[in-house]
Protein backbone atom coordinates (compact mmCIF):
# COMPACT_ATOMS: atom_id res chain seq x y z
CA UNK A 1 0.00 0.00 0.00
CA UNK A 2 1.88 3.43 -0.85
CA UNK A 3 1.89 5.65 1.84
CA UNK A 4 0.72 9.10 1.78
CA UNK A 5 1.84 11.48 -0.63
CA UNK A 6 3.87 14.28 1.04
CA UNK A 7 2.11 16.57 -1.05
CA UNK A 8 -1.28 15.55 0.39
CA UNK A 9 -1.96 17.21 3.85
CA UNK A 10 -3.33 14.08 6.06
CA UNK A 11 -6.83 14.62 6.53
CA UNK A 12 -7.71 13.62 10.25
CA UNK A 13 -11.05 14.97 10.16
CA UNK A 14 -12.29 13.40 6.84
CA UNK A 15 -14.15 10.85 8.47
CA UNK A 16 -16.11 11.55 11.88
CA UNK A 17 -16.00 8.07 13.47
CA UNK A 18 -19.60 7.07 14.58
CA UNK A 19 -19.01 7.46 18.11
CA UNK A 20 -17.64 11.12 18.07
CA UNK A 21 -20.37 11.97 15.98
CA UNK A 22 -22.91 10.30 18.59
CA UNK A 23 -21.09 12.37 21.36
CA UNK A 24 -21.07 15.45 20.01
CA UNK A 25 -24.58 15.39 18.85
CA UNK A 26 -25.80 14.56 22.66
CA UNK A 27 -23.46 17.42 23.97
CA UNK A 28 -25.14 19.60 21.15
CA UNK A 29 -28.48 18.15 23.29
CA UNK A 30 -27.64 18.77 26.54
CA UNK A 31 -26.94 22.74 25.20
CA UNK A 32 -30.36 22.83 23.79
CA UNK A 33 -28.53 23.14 20.76
CA UNK A 34 -30.50 20.75 18.95
CA UNK A 35 -34.18 19.83 18.41
CA UNK A 36 -34.80 16.58 19.86
CA UNK A 37 -36.62 15.12 17.56
CA UNK A 38 -33.77 15.77 14.71
CA UNK A 39 -31.65 13.24 17.25
CA UNK A 40 -33.97 10.71 16.85
CA UNK A 41 -34.65 10.71 13.41
CA UNK A 42 -30.53 11.17 11.99
CA UNK A 43 -29.78 9.16 9.97
CA UNK A 44 -26.34 10.85 9.67
CA UNK A 45 -25.08 9.60 13.35
CA UNK A 46 -24.73 5.95 11.88
CA UNK A 47 -25.21 4.09 9.01
CA UNK A 48 -28.82 2.43 9.02
CA UNK A 49 -28.97 -1.29 10.06
CA UNK A 50 -29.13 -3.78 7.58
CA UNK A 51 -31.83 -5.98 7.82
CA UNK A 52 -30.51 -7.62 4.08
CA UNK A 53 -31.49 -10.86 3.96
CA UNK A 54 -28.97 -12.85 1.24
CA UNK A 55 -30.90 -16.07 0.15
CA UNK A 56 -28.30 -19.03 -0.31
CA UNK A 57 -28.97 -19.56 -4.24
CA UNK A 58 -27.73 -15.96 -4.17
CA UNK A 59 -24.70 -16.65 -1.92
CA UNK A 60 -23.61 -19.85 -3.81
CA UNK A 61 -23.60 -18.19 -6.72
CA UNK A 62 -20.80 -16.09 -5.62
CA UNK A 63 -18.72 -19.00 -3.74
CA UNK A 64 -16.59 -20.35 -7.14
CA UNK A 65 -16.01 -17.58 -10.43
CA UNK A 66 -15.09 -18.98 -13.44
CA UNK A 67 -12.59 -16.61 -14.48
CA UNK A 68 -9.49 -17.41 -15.27
CA UNK A 69 -7.50 -18.07 -12.16
CA UNK A 70 -4.22 -16.59 -11.22
CA UNK A 71 -1.15 -18.80 -10.33
CA UNK A 72 -0.19 -19.98 -7.65
CA UNK A 73 3.39 -19.00 -7.95
CA UNK A 74 1.95 -14.96 -8.62
CA UNK A 75 -0.53 -14.96 -5.39
CA UNK A 76 2.21 -16.08 -3.31
CA UNK A 77 5.35 -14.04 -4.60
CA UNK A 78 3.29 -10.35 -5.22
CA UNK A 79 2.05 -10.06 -1.67
CA UNK A 80 1.17 -7.26 0.69
CA UNK A 81 2.43 -8.34 4.41
CA UNK A 82 4.10 -5.17 5.85
CA UNK A 83 5.16 -7.58 9.23
CA UNK A 84 7.31 -9.27 6.48
CA UNK A 85 8.62 -5.64 4.25
CA UNK A 86 6.93 -3.35 2.00
CA UNK A 87 8.45 -4.42 -1.54
CA UNK A 88 5.99 -7.05 -3.07
CA UNK A 89 8.34 -9.67 -3.18
CA UNK A 90 9.50 -8.83 0.51
CA UNK A 91 7.21 -11.19 2.21
CA UNK A 92 7.85 -14.13 -0.38
CA UNK A 93 11.58 -13.89 0.38
CA UNK A 94 12.05 -13.14 3.94
CA UNK A 95 12.97 -15.92 5.99
CA UNK A 96 9.85 -18.88 7.16
CA UNK A 97 10.19 -17.41 11.49
CA UNK A 98 6.62 -17.24 12.27
CA UNK A 99 5.50 -19.87 14.30
CA UNK A 100 1.89 -21.14 13.07
CA UNK A 101 2.26 -23.89 15.33
CA UNK A 102 0.85 -24.16 18.19
CA UNK A 103 -1.42 -20.78 17.39
CA UNK A 104 -4.36 -19.69 19.31
CA UNK A 105 -7.27 -16.76 18.42
CA UNK A 106 -8.60 -15.20 21.41
CA UNK A 107 -11.94 -14.34 21.06
CA UNK A 108 -13.72 -11.63 23.35
CA UNK A 109 -16.08 -8.72 23.83
CA UNK A 110 -19.82 -9.01 23.73
CA UNK A 111 -20.24 -12.27 23.57
CA UNK A 112 -21.71 -15.03 25.86
CA UNK A 113 -18.50 -17.82 25.76
CA UNK A 114 -15.55 -15.64 25.13
CA UNK A 115 -12.41 -17.47 25.23
CA UNK A 116 -8.66 -18.28 23.60
CA UNK A 117 -8.90 -21.32 21.76
CA UNK A 118 -6.45 -23.55 20.01
CA UNK A 119 -6.59 -23.14 15.79
CA UNK A 120 -7.85 -26.84 16.22
CA UNK A 121 -10.80 -25.93 18.05
CA UNK A 122 -12.16 -22.99 16.99
CA UNK A 123 -12.25 -25.04 13.98
CA UNK A 124 -13.32 -28.30 15.11
CA UNK A 125 -16.30 -29.78 13.33
CA UNK A 126 -15.92 -27.19 10.31
CA UNK A 127 -14.75 -28.96 7.21
CA UNK A 128 -13.01 -26.09 5.03
CA UNK A 129 -14.60 -25.28 1.45
CA UNK A 130 -13.34 -24.16 -1.53
CA UNK A 131 -14.18 -20.55 -2.52
CA UNK A 132 -12.87 -18.87 -5.43
CA UNK A 133 -12.98 -15.41 -5.65
CA UNK A 134 -11.80 -12.17 -6.86
CA UNK A 135 -9.99 -9.88 -4.74
CA UNK A 136 -9.26 -6.41 -5.60
CA UNK A 137 -6.51 -4.43 -4.14
CA UNK A 138 -7.01 -0.83 -3.49
CA UNK A 139 -4.01 -0.24 -5.61
CA UNK A 140 -5.08 -1.14 -8.46
CA UNK A 141 -4.69 -4.78 -8.79
CA UNK A 142 -6.79 -7.80 -8.92
CA UNK A 143 -6.26 -11.37 -8.52
CA UNK A 144 -8.54 -14.80 -8.84
CA UNK A 145 -7.76 -16.81 -5.98
CA UNK A 146 -8.94 -20.66 -5.18
CA UNK A 147 -9.48 -20.62 -1.23
CA UNK A 148 -9.94 -23.04 1.37
CA UNK A 149 -11.97 -21.76 4.54
CA UNK A 150 -14.88 -21.63 6.69
CA UNK A 151 -17.51 -18.93 7.02
CA UNK A 152 -16.30 -16.96 9.42
CA UNK A 153 -20.49 -16.84 10.40
CA UNK A 154 -20.30 -20.47 11.49
CA UNK A 155 -16.72 -19.66 13.53
CA UNK A 156 -18.45 -16.25 15.19
CA UNK A 157 -21.62 -17.77 16.48
CA UNK A 158 -20.12 -20.46 18.31
CA UNK A 159 -18.99 -17.58 21.34
CA UNK A 160 -22.65 -16.73 20.94
CA UNK A 161 -22.41 -12.70 20.81
CA UNK A 162 -25.00 -10.39 22.14
CA UNK A 163 -26.93 -7.39 20.77
CA UNK A 164 -24.04 -5.14 22.00
CA UNK A 165 -21.67 -6.65 19.23
CA UNK A 166 -22.59 -4.40 16.34
CA UNK A 167 -19.12 -4.69 15.06
CA UNK A 168 -16.38 -7.48 15.01
CA UNK A 169 -12.40 -6.24 15.20
CA UNK A 170 -9.44 -8.31 14.20
CA UNK A 171 -5.70 -8.22 15.09
CA UNK A 172 -2.98 -9.70 13.66
CA UNK A 173 0.27 -11.01 15.70
CA UNK A 174 2.66 -8.44 15.90
CA UNK A 175 5.98 -9.87 16.99
CA UNK A 176 9.12 -8.42 16.23
CA UNK A 177 11.09 -11.94 16.35
CA UNK A 178 9.34 -13.36 14.25
CA UNK A 179 8.01 -10.57 11.94
CA UNK A 180 10.91 -8.34 10.97
CA UNK A 181 8.69 -5.82 9.23
CA UNK A 182 6.96 -5.27 12.65
CA UNK A 183 10.23 -3.70 14.14
CA UNK A 184 9.70 -0.40 12.18
CA UNK A 185 6.82 1.87 12.10
CA UNK A 186 5.51 1.60 8.92
CA UNK A 187 2.27 0.91 10.64
CA UNK A 188 1.07 1.13 13.97
CA UNK A 189 1.47 -2.32 14.88
CA UNK A 190 -0.50 -4.37 15.74
CA UNK A 191 -2.26 -4.67 12.43
CA UNK A 192 -5.86 -4.44 12.79
CA UNK A 193 -9.28 -4.19 10.68
CA UNK A 194 -12.98 -4.44 11.35
CA UNK A 195 -16.29 -5.73 9.91
CA UNK A 196 -20.05 -4.77 11.01
CA UNK A 197 -21.70 -7.87 12.36
CA UNK A 198 -23.55 -8.15 8.68
CA UNK A 199 -20.91 -8.26 6.97
CA UNK A 200 -19.05 -10.43 9.57
CA UNK A 201 -22.02 -13.10 9.29
CA UNK A 202 -22.50 -12.76 5.72
CA UNK A 203 -21.97 -16.29 3.94
CA UNK A 204 -19.49 -14.80 1.10
CA UNK A 205 -16.72 -13.90 4.44
CA UNK A 206 -14.37 -16.77 4.65
CA UNK A 207 -11.57 -17.50 7.20
CA UNK A 208 -9.01 -18.71 5.12
CA UNK A 209 -6.88 -21.57 6.40
CA UNK A 210 -5.83 -22.26 2.85
CA UNK A 211 -4.98 -21.92 -0.70
CA UNK A 212 -4.64 -23.77 -4.09
CA UNK A 213 -5.36 -26.74 -1.75
CA UNK A 214 -2.69 -26.33 0.45
CA UNK A 215 -2.17 -24.70 3.80
CA UNK A 216 -1.81 -21.05 3.39
CA UNK A 217 1.66 -19.89 3.21
CA UNK A 218 3.18 -17.46 5.22
CA UNK A 219 3.31 -14.43 2.88
CA UNK A 220 -0.44 -14.98 2.38
CA UNK A 221 -1.54 -14.78 6.14
CA UNK A 222 -0.67 -17.97 7.53
CA UNK A 223 -2.36 -19.76 9.48
CA UNK A 224 -5.61 -17.88 9.33
CA UNK A 225 -6.59 -14.66 7.37
CA UNK A 226 -10.13 -12.66 6.25
CA UNK A 227 -10.80 -12.96 2.94
CA UNK A 228 -13.89 -10.15 2.11
CA UNK A 229 -13.99 -10.65 -1.46
CA UNK A 230 -16.61 -7.08 -1.93
CA UNK A 231 -14.02 -5.46 -0.44
CA UNK A 232 -10.35 -4.00 -0.56
CA UNK A 233 -8.05 -6.69 -0.36
CA UNK A 234 -6.64 -4.44 2.90
CA UNK A 235 -9.61 -5.35 4.99
CA UNK A 236 -8.42 -8.93 4.55
CA UNK A 237 -6.76 -9.23 7.66
CA UNK A 238 -3.68 -11.83 7.74
CA UNK A 239 -2.13 -13.91 10.92
CA UNK A 240 -5.48 -13.23 13.37
CA UNK A 241 -4.30 -13.91 16.61
CA UNK A 242 -7.67 -11.96 18.12
CA UNK A 243 -11.55 -11.54 17.33
CA UNK A 244 -13.22 -9.14 19.39
CA UNK A 245 -16.96 -8.32 19.18
CA UNK A 246 -17.30 -4.99 19.76
CA UNK A 247 -20.22 -1.94 19.93
CA UNK A 248 -18.43 0.67 18.45
CA UNK A 249 -16.50 0.93 14.57
CA UNK A 250 -13.58 -0.40 15.67
CA UNK A 251 -9.92 1.31 14.85
CA UNK A 252 -8.78 -0.30 11.03
CA UNK A 253 -4.94 0.00 10.34
CA UNK A 254 -5.14 1.86 7.50
CA UNK A 255 -7.66 4.39 8.13
CA UNK A 256 -5.59 5.01 11.20
CA UNK A 257 -2.64 5.59 8.49
CA UNK A 258 -4.21 7.47 6.04
CA UNK A 259 -7.96 8.35 7.03
CA UNK A 260 -8.77 10.57 3.96
CA UNK A 261 -7.67 7.44 1.78
CA UNK A 262 -8.58 4.74 3.20
CA UNK A 263 -12.50 4.39 4.87
CA UNK A 264 -13.67 1.83 7.36
CA UNK A 265 -16.40 0.00 4.83
CA UNK A 266 -13.80 -0.44 1.96
CA UNK A 267 -16.28 -1.56 -0.34
CA UNK A 268 -14.70 -2.04 -3.63
CA UNK A 269 -16.24 1.06 -5.86
CA UNK A 270 -15.55 2.32 -9.41
CA UNK A 271 -16.84 5.42 -8.66
CA UNK A 272 -14.69 6.40 -5.96
CA UNK A 273 -12.01 7.45 -6.87
CA UNK A 274 -9.15 7.09 -4.09
CA UNK A 275 -7.57 10.39 -3.90
CA UNK A 276 -4.56 9.98 -5.90
CA UNK A 277 -5.54 7.21 -8.38
CA UNK A 278 -8.73 6.20 -10.36
CA UNK A 279 -10.07 3.22 -9.11
CA UNK A 280 -12.05 2.79 -12.41
CA UNK A 281 -10.62 -0.04 -13.81
CA UNK A 282 -8.08 -2.60 -12.85
CA UNK A 283 -4.71 -4.87 -13.64
CA UNK A 284 -5.86 -8.24 -13.86
CA UNK A 285 -2.99 -10.47 -12.57
CA UNK A 286 -4.28 -14.56 -14.03
CA UNK A 287 -3.29 -16.92 -16.39
CA UNK A 288 0.04 -16.45 -17.85
CA UNK A 289 -0.30 -12.29 -17.47
CA UNK A 290 2.64 -10.55 -16.55
CA UNK A 291 2.28 -9.06 -12.72
CA UNK A 292 3.54 -5.77 -13.90
CA UNK A 293 1.97 -5.14 -17.07
CA UNK A 294 -1.65 -7.18 -16.84
CA UNK A 295 -4.53 -6.19 -19.03
CA UNK A 296 -6.53 -3.44 -17.24
CA UNK A 297 -10.02 -4.40 -17.28
CA UNK A 298 -12.89 -2.73 -15.81
CA UNK A 299 -13.85 -2.50 -12.07
CA UNK A 300 -16.81 -3.80 -10.46
CA UNK A 301 -18.87 -2.15 -7.78
CA UNK A 302 -18.84 -4.49 -5.10
CA UNK A 303 -15.95 -6.20 -7.22
CA UNK A 304 -18.77 -8.01 -9.18
CA UNK A 305 -21.15 -9.34 -5.68
CA UNK A 306 -23.13 -6.70 -5.97
CA UNK A 307 -26.32 -9.26 -6.06
CA UNK A 308 -25.03 -11.00 -2.85
CA UNK A 309 -24.31 -7.82 -0.90
CA UNK A 310 -25.43 -4.45 -2.13
CA UNK A 311 -28.47 -4.68 0.20
CA UNK A 312 -25.96 -4.55 3.30
CA UNK A 313 -25.85 -0.93 2.31
CA UNK A 314 -29.13 0.26 0.85
CA UNK A 315 -29.71 3.54 2.12
CA UNK A 316 -25.97 4.55 2.69
CA UNK A 317 -24.22 7.17 0.97
CA UNK A 318 -21.52 5.01 -0.25
CA UNK A 319 -19.19 8.20 -1.08
CA UNK A 320 -19.25 9.61 2.71
CA UNK A 321 -19.08 6.08 4.03
CA UNK A 322 -16.50 4.95 1.42
N1 LIG B 1 -2.62 -8.19 6.97
C1 LIG B 1 -1.57 -7.87 7.73
N2 LIG B 1 -1.49 -8.36 8.97
N3 LIG B 1 -0.57 -7.05 7.27
C2 LIG B 1 -0.62 -6.49 6.02
O1 LIG B 1 0.30 -5.73 5.64
N4 LIG B 1 -1.88 -6.28 3.94
C3 LIG B 1 -3.24 -6.22 3.41
C4 LIG B 1 -4.00 -7.54 3.60
N5 LIG B 1 -3.77 -8.07 4.93
C5 LIG B 1 -1.74 -6.81 5.19
C6 LIG B 1 -2.71 -7.70 5.70
C7 LIG B 1 -3.28 -5.82 2.01
S1 LIG B 1 -2.91 -4.20 1.69
C8 LIG B 1 -3.67 -6.69 1.02
S2 LIG B 1 -3.91 -6.13 -0.57
C9 LIG B 1 -3.82 -8.12 1.27
O2 LIG B 1 -3.53 -8.47 2.61
C10 LIG B 1 -2.87 -8.86 0.36
O3 LIG B 1 -3.06 -10.25 0.46
P1 LIG B 1 -2.12 -11.21 -0.39
O4 LIG B 1 -0.71 -10.82 -0.11
O5 LIG B 1 -2.44 -12.59 0.08
O6 LIG B 1 -2.48 -11.00 -1.83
Amino acid sequence: MPQRHPALPADADAITEEAVYRDRRRLLAAFGLLPTLGLAGCSEAAPPASKAVVTPAQAKSGFRTAEEQTRELDATTYNNFYEFGTNKDDPANAPKTLRTKPWSVAVGGHCARPGTLALEDLLKGLPPQERIYRMRCVEGWSMVIPWLGVPLADVLKRFEPTSKAKYVAFTSLADPRQMPGVRVPTLDWPYREGLRIDEAMHPLTLLATGMYGKALPQQNGAPLRLVVPWKYGFKGIKSIVAITFVERMPKTSWNMSQPSEYGFYSNVNPAVDHPRWSQKSERRIAGSASKLFAERIPTRPFNGYAEQVASLYAGMDLKKWF
